[in-house]
């Protein structure tokens, strides 16, 4: 079952809006105890595995919602612009709906897992020579033009399909946690996920958690307060200088008590190292929001004790291997001997 399937009373949607799904949502929520211990203990933490979607990111919840919507109003094409899930999951909708999918992304700044899939579901991929930004700017104005669906977040049925996770994170924690920690790009998602805990707090009386959204530090326009034009940072999927619903996300956060905040490269690297040595490999964009939770912990401003924290991990390791690879060392070679296999054993 998809998220149109099972929250589609809970969202406002017009009623051509068709139903597609490819059983996206209804992900795991995980708990990271040795993280938790790491980070100074005393509090339970869970990541929300948004990688386990059906194209491997949170997208896919949106995506739904908003090529169903376009297919039950007649386009027969969808464009968006991405550093690289979006286009993906665009994709993987448009095909499941029989539409075509373009797709504009950064020139060699998107990660080899996500180029393939947007390959694999039969988009027309675009490079274009210049930022995530600039490529926004041309899919908003050519859908005005052509008769072509614009899918990026600042399509509104996009969030209500995204505010689904928030539904699900409160029905299996029996209501809201104290914090919510993710990482921040273009901002939809958390904008998304703050309609999602309002909405469900208003229904269900779950309470509200404390947002906490991080960007990374070379494409932070949020915590600078100023459009950044040339972001740069490993997370290829937040390289993002002018984010399409950055008002919203900082309103959002403001209105939880919580705040925008940035980590370095090397705090969102080591971030991804931790929560795989817990069996969850997510690819970098996806460790920050841990990696901000980590620094806020650490820097005595924010107390998680006694509290319900949940980690957005937004996408999953495999769309990202080159980061991976790139550190690793060759796997050792051994001769196919029993004798050389056996030199290499350490006892436990
Ligand atoms: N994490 C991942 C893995 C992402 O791909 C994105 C955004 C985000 C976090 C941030 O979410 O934009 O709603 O604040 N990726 C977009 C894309 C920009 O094109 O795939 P956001």
């Amino acid at each position: 079952m998809g998220v149109l399937e099972r929250y589609r009373s809970w969202m406002d949607l017009p009623a051509h809006t068709e139903m597609l799904s490819l059983s996206e949502g209804d992900t795991p929520l995980i708990e990271l105890p040795r993280l938790a211990e790491a980070l100074g203990g005393g509090f339970t933490l869970y990541s929300k595995y948004e990688g386990m979607n059906p194209t491997g990111s949170f997208k896919d919840r949106g995506m739904a919602v908003a090529v169903g919507e376009a297919k039950g109003r007649g386009a027969k094409a969808v464009i968006c612009a991405s550093t690289g899930n979006t286009a993906g999951s665009a994709a993987a909708y448009a095909a499941r709906a029989g539409m075509k999918a373009i797709v504009l992304i950064p020139e060699g700044k998107v990660a080899a897992g996500k180029l393939a899939g947007a390959v694999a579901y039969g988009a027309q991929v675009i490079q274009i020579e210049g930022s995530f930004d600039q490529a926004l700017e041309l899919v908003v104005e050519i859908s005005e033009r052509q008769p072509i669906a614009l899918v990026n977040s600042l399509n509104p049925y996009r969030l209500e399909g995204q505010k689904t996770a928030a539904f699900e994170i409160c029905e299996a924690l029996g209501g809201a946690p104290d914090v919510l920690c993710l990482p921040v790009g273009n901002a939809g998602n958390i904008t998304a996920y703050w309609m999602g805990f309002r909405q469900y707090d208003k229904l269900q009386g779950s309470g509200l958690p404390i947002l906490l959204g991080v960007q990374a530090e070379g494409a932070a326009p949020l915590v600078l307060g100023r459009r950044v034009e040339d972001p740069e940072t490993v997370a290829t999927a937040i390289r993002i200088g002018k984010p399409a619903r950055g008002e919203q996300a900082l309103q959002a956060a403001e209105e939880s008590g919580g705040r925008i905040i940035a980590a370095s490269d090397e705090e969102i690297l080591t971030m991804q190292k931790r929560l795989a040595g817990e069996g969850v490999w997510v690819e970098p964009a996806s460790a920050a929001g841990l990696a901000g939770l980590a620094k806020e912990i650490q820097a005595g401003r924010l107390d998680v004790r006694g509290k319900r924290v949940v980690a957005v991990c937004t996408g999953h390791g495999l769309k990202d291997p080159d980061v991976v690879t790139s550190w690793m060392r060759t796997p050792q070679v051994i001769a196919p001997t029993l004798a050389a296999l056996e030199a290499l054993m350490v006892k436990c």
